[in-house]
């Protein structure tokens, strides 16, 4: 890796020279000509949704993660509402979640008319914090819960076992919300087929896109049935069975969504999945560089791994130690950014939105979680990043931090 720069390098906020000329964006998509290529035969084809595709990419996605069943949705955020139907959650239900996450995790509890109930997250993985679930459902009265959400935080998977054990006890659904952690494994596991339900995303900056898009994971078959009626409108057959059947007669048994996955979709789908190891390969080389060149920032704090535990690492979230900064992190954010370095932050606790707020006044306070949301800041890891893009990030986070070091 470059050599660090020296102290006395202007930052571009103050008017010097940027790391980059260009912004590095924090994540997105690659894409090849067999990609192309995919797509375009759909676009030829007599199917451009509900036809062989799509049931093709299920077939191969399930095997892939390692669970039975694998049913596709339009969006990660209708996958969560589709495993919040498929869980039984309706009015009057709870469901236990993460803070410290993108709000469709919480909103597909709120689709279903139930009520999401935070629990605060564990300090080194920033994942649903076990004991804090147990405390949470201690406290509850009557037995509600019919749901824990777990979000596997930057690709880290969540504490699922231990999880799991808690959702038995209390007669309640695991729902992984994996949408940052396919690929990752969890005690010699792929995630997928571990929780009841586990629930990806196929965007843009995730591992493997289909534009929008998402799955839902199970090896439950009648759970795998009422998802697939939910995404069809809560209609008992699909299209191409009516086709081939030669039948018109369609019943809807249940009010579902249109949330179907389009062929077209699909066949980018199968065609990314063929990369999706050597995709996965590359984030992981890209962290080890970044844990090796911030071990010597006193201020930096790099993503803790668990023993048993290989992340996916969709985020490469970093810990500001404030204390150690004569700059906060909005500060930092912004000469990172002047540098051209595509920072963000994930997340704004789910409960400190406007919309929570009005809707939940007497939300509890996660301290974890709002601690870490003060110091967070995610740097750019996407797996078609070059080797100068890794370089250019090490550069500016030491140039940037070293310049405001107390
Ligand atoms: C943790 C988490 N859950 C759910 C979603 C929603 O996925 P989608 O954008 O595919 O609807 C996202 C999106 O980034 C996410 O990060």
């Amino acid at each position: 890796m470059s050599a660090l720069p020296t102290k006395l390098e202007t930052l571009a906020i103050h008017g010097g020279m940027p790391v980059r000329t260009k912004l590095l964006p924090y994540g997105r998509q690659s894409l090849d000509d067999a990609d192309v290529q995919a797509v375009v035969e759909v676009l030829k084809s007599d199917w451009l949704t509900t036809g062989p595709k799509v049931g093709e990419f299920e077939e191969r996605f399930a095997a892939w993660v390692g669970a039975r069943h694998a049913v596709s949705f339009s969006s990660g955020t209708a996958a969560l509402h589709g495993a919040a139907f498929a869980a039984g959650l309706g009015p009057g239900d709870e469901a236990i979640t993460t803070p410290l996450t993108f709000c469709a995790t919480a909103n597909c509890i709120l689709y279903q008319g139930a009520t999401p109930v935070f629990a605060d997250v564990s300090a080194d993985t920033l994942n649903l914090d076990p004991s804090e679930v147990a405390r949470t459902l201690s406290a509850r009265t009557s037995s509600r819960v019919k749901a824990i959400i777990a979000v596997d935080y930057a690709g880290h998977p969540a504490a699922l076992d231990e999880l799991g054990e808690l959702a038995k006890a209390h007669d309640a659904l695991l729902i992984e919300d994996a949408c940052h952690a396919l690929g990752a494994e969890y005690r010699g596991k792929r995630v997928g087929g571990i929780a009841d339900m586990t629930v990806f995303s196929f965007h843009p900056v995730k591992h493997l896109t289909t534009g929008e898009g998402g799955m839902v994971a199970t090896d439950d078959a009648r759970v795998a049935e009422a998802l697939r009626r939910f995404r069809n409108h809560g209609i008992s057959s699909e299209a191409r069975e009516r086709q081939e059947a030669g039948q018109w007669f369609y019943e809807m048994v249940l009010l579902g969504f249109n949330y179907r996955l389009t062929d077209i979709a699909c066949a980018l789908g199968l065609s990314q999945l063929d990369r999706l190891a050597t995709n996965l390969a590359r984030r992981r080389e890209i962290a080890a560089h970044y844990k090796s060149a911030f071990r010597n920032l006193p201020s930096v704090v790099t993503p803790t791994v668990r023993d048993g535990v290989d992340p996916a690492w969709h985020l490469y979230p970093i810990r500001l130690r404030l204390e150690k900064l004569a700059a906060g992190r909005t500060e930092i954010f912004r000469a990172l950014r002047a540098e051209n370095i595509g920072v963000n932050v994930h997340y704004i606790p789910v409960h400190r939105h406007p919309y929570y707020r009005e809707r939940f006044p007497s939300q509890g306070s996660y301290p974890v979680a709002e601690d870490a949301y003060e110091r967070l800041i995610s740097l750019p890891m996407f797996h078609g990043m070059t080797d100068v893009d890794v370089e250019d990030v090490i550069r500016a986070v030491s140039k940037v931090v070293s310049s405001y070091a107390k």
